[in-house]
């Protein structure tokens, strides 16, 4: 795919809200500790193409247009009617011959 064809390292795409409402307030400061870090990381390093999408997967698949990722790593909620809905969602995001894949 774009990484093969290419040899050059295609966008990489960091979707999370980094909240979840049912977790209590030490978690979610853990969350927001990340998402500090991950932009700090990224501040730091402005040539690496990636960036971070502050948004709940289901929301943030319309901020890209169809077939566009190579791969695509559902990673979000892990309950069945959420990652029914992601890979849904996520796969028309997808160009032909690309990958989704995901854990749990
Ligand atoms: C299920 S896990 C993934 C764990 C992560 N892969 C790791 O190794 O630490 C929890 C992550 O999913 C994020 N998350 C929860 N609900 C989400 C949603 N609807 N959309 C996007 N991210 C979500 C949380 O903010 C949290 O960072």
């Amino acid at each position: 795919m774009h990484m093969l064809s290419t040899g050059k390292l295609g966008l990489s795409v960091g979707v999370d809200n980094y909240h979840m409402p049912d977790k209590d307030q030490v978690f979610n400061d853990e969350l927001e500790g990340m998402h500090q870090n991950l932009t700090n990381i990224l501040a730091e390093n402005p040539h690496y193409p990636a960036m971070l999408v502050r948004k709940r997967s289901d929301e943030a698949y319309l901020d890209f247009p169809e077939d566009f990722f190579d791969i695509v790593f559902v990673d979000a909620l892990h309950d069945f009617l959420s990652v029914k809905v992601d890979i849904v969602n996520w796969r028309s995001r997808i160009r032909s011959g690309g990958i989704i894949a995901g854990v749990n």
